[in-house]
C-alpha cells in the first residue's frame, strides 16, 4: 500500500541532495511544489509535484507544507501531581530551584502504576497531536530503585528512548549521605534499570550533583550498556558541559550559561548542544545564546524538557518560536534543530529528516511553509500527523 501526498507548497526534507546553495542554515534542506510517496512505513520518494509517481492512495496538501515530525530529545514525563503553585510563585518573583524537584518525587513515590501510566498516556498524546513523533523520557522522580525500576519500564511502553535519570536530585533520605545515594545510583538502581533504557543522564549542577559525581555514574551508566547524556549549566556556570564532552554524550542539554572554553569543546566534539526555551520562558531566565554555539560550529537540537517543574510544556512548536524571537535562531534553523538536531541528539539517523529511506514521520501544516511555525505563536497549526506512515492525528 504506498500513499503519494501531492500538492506540497514546501516540503522539508533536511536530505542533502536538497539543499539549497547559500542557505543560511546548514542541514536544512526543502522542495518547493512538492510530492512525497510513502511506502511500507518509510519515504520511498520526494521530488516535482509534477514527476509524483502514481500511488495507491492520493492525499492533496492543497498547498500546505509537510515536516519532518519533531524529535524531542528531552522529557521528563512519569510524575504525579503538578507545581503550579510553584510556577506562580515564580512569576511573582521567587527564583526557580532545584529543590522543588523533591516535591514531585514524594508525590511520583505516591502513585499507582495505572496513574503514572494514565499521566504519561495523556502527555504522550498531547506531543503526538503536536507533531512530536520520536521522544525521549527520561527517569528521575522515583530516586529509590523500586520507583526508579518502575519509571524506566513504564516509559519503555511509550518509548525506545528511555533514560534512566536516578542522578536527577539527592532524595531527602540520603541528605546527610550523598555519597551514600551516588553508590545507590551506581549500583542496585543502576541494575534494576539499565534493561529497560538507552540513555544514562545525570543532573551536574550546584545543588545537585558535581562534576566527580557526574563522571561516576556516567561511567557506571556506559558499563552497564547505556550511552551518556548530561543535564548542563541550567542555573550558572558549571563543569557539566565538560563532564558531556569528556564522556562522548550524546547531548549537553539547557546550555544557558556557557564559557568560552565550553563553547569551544562542544564545536570541536559530536556532543549536541540542546536547547530548551520553554524553561527559561517558565523560568524566567535569561535564554541560552544560540548564535554563539552556531557561530562556533556546534551542533545544536531544540527540545522542550516537558516536566512538572521548571517547563510543562509539550509544545515543539512554542519552542520554535521561541528559539527564533528569543534565541534568534532564524526559522529554518529552528525548524532542523527541533527535527534533525533532536535526531543527532539522540544518535538516530532514520528519523528527522524526510530523504528516501528515512521513517515516513511528517507533520503537515495548516500552512504553506515553516516559516508559519514562528509566524503564528500560540495558534493550533497542525493538520496532520503520520508517524511510520501511519496516520496518526
Ligand atoms: O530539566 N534540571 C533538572 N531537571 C528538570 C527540572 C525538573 C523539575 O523542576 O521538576 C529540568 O529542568
Ligand atoms: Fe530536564
Amino acid at each position: 500500500m504506498s500513499v503519494l501526498i501531492s500538492n506540497i507548497g514546501e516540503l522539508v526534507t533536511n536530505a542533502p541532495s536538497d539543499s539549497s546553495p547559500g542557505s543560511v542554515a546548514p542541514g536544512f534542506a526543502a522542495l518547493r511544489d512538492a510530492a512525497l510517496v510513502i511506502e511500507s512505513g518509510q519515504v520511498a520518494w520526494t521530488g516535482a509535484a509534477c514527476a509524483a509517481p502514481a500511488a495507491d492512495e492520493v492525499v492533496d496538501a492543497a498547498g500546505r507544507a509537510v515536516l519532518p515530525g519533531f524529535v524531542d530529545s528531552h522529557a521528563h514525563l512519569v510524575f504525579a501531581g503538578e507545581r503550579s503553585a510553584e510556577f506562580a510563585s515564580r512569576m511573582a518573583g521567587l527564583p526557580y530551584s532545584a529543590g522543588g524537584i523533591r516535591s514531585t518525587v514524594a508525590a511520583t513515590r505516591a502513585a499507582s502504576d495505572e496513574q503514572l501510566r494514565g499521566n504519561l498516556a495523556r502527555l504522550a498524546g498531547e506531543m503526538l497531536a503536536q507533531g512530536t513523533t520520536t521522544f525521549e523520557c527520561k527517569s528521575g522522580y522515583g530516586l529509590t530503585v523500586a520507583d526508579e525500576a518502575r519509571s524506566v519500564a513504564l516509559a519503555a511502553e511509550v518509548t525506545t528512548e528511555v533514560t534512566y535519570l536516578g542522578a536527577h536530585v539527592v532524595p531527602p533520605e540520603f541528605e546527610q549521605d550523598p555519597a551514600g545515594y551516588v553508590e545507590l545510583v551506581c549500583g542496585p538502581m543502576l541494575a534494576a534499570c539499565a534493561p529497560h533504557a538507552r540513555w544514562v543522564d545525570v543532573f551536574c549542577e550546584r545543588g545537585a550533583f558535581g562534576a566527580d559525581e557526574a563522571r561516576a555514574v556516567l561511567a557506571a551508566g556506559a558499563a552497564a550498556g547505556l550511552q551518556p547524556r548530561v543535564h548542563a549549566s541550567q542555573l550558572g556556570y558549571g563543569p557539566g558541559v565538560q563532564v558531556a564532552v569528556e564522556a562522548g554524550a550524546a547531548s549537553a542539554d539547557h546550555c544557558t550559561f556557557l564559557s568560552n572554553g565550553d563553547v569551544d569543546a562542544l564545536a570541536a566534539s559530536d556532543t549536541v548542544a540542546t536547547l530548551l526555551p520553554g524553561v527559561e520562558f517558565s523560568t524566567r531566565q535569561p535564554y541560552p545564546d544560540a548564535r554563539r554555539l552556531l557561530k562556533a560550529g556546534a551542533t545544536v537540537a531544540i527540545a522542550t524538557d516537558c516536566n512538572p517543574g521548571s517547563c510543562f510544556t509539550s509544545s515543539m512548536p512554542l519552542c520554535v518560536a521561541l528559539a527564533v524571537r528569543e534565541m534568534r535562531m532564524t526559522t529554518q534553523e529552528a525548524v532542523w534543530a527541533a527535527t534533525a538536531g533532536g535526531a543527532a541528539a539522540l544518535r538516530r539517523r532514520d528519523v528527522g529528516h524526510l530523504g528516501v529511506g528515512a521513517r515516513a514521520d511528517l507533520v503537515m501544516l495548516d500552512g504553506p511553509s515553516h516559516t508559519y511555525l514562528a509566524y503564528r505563536p500560540g495558534v493550533p497549526q497542525i493538520a496532520a500527523v503520520w508517524r511510520g506512515g501511519v496516520a496518526v492525528a
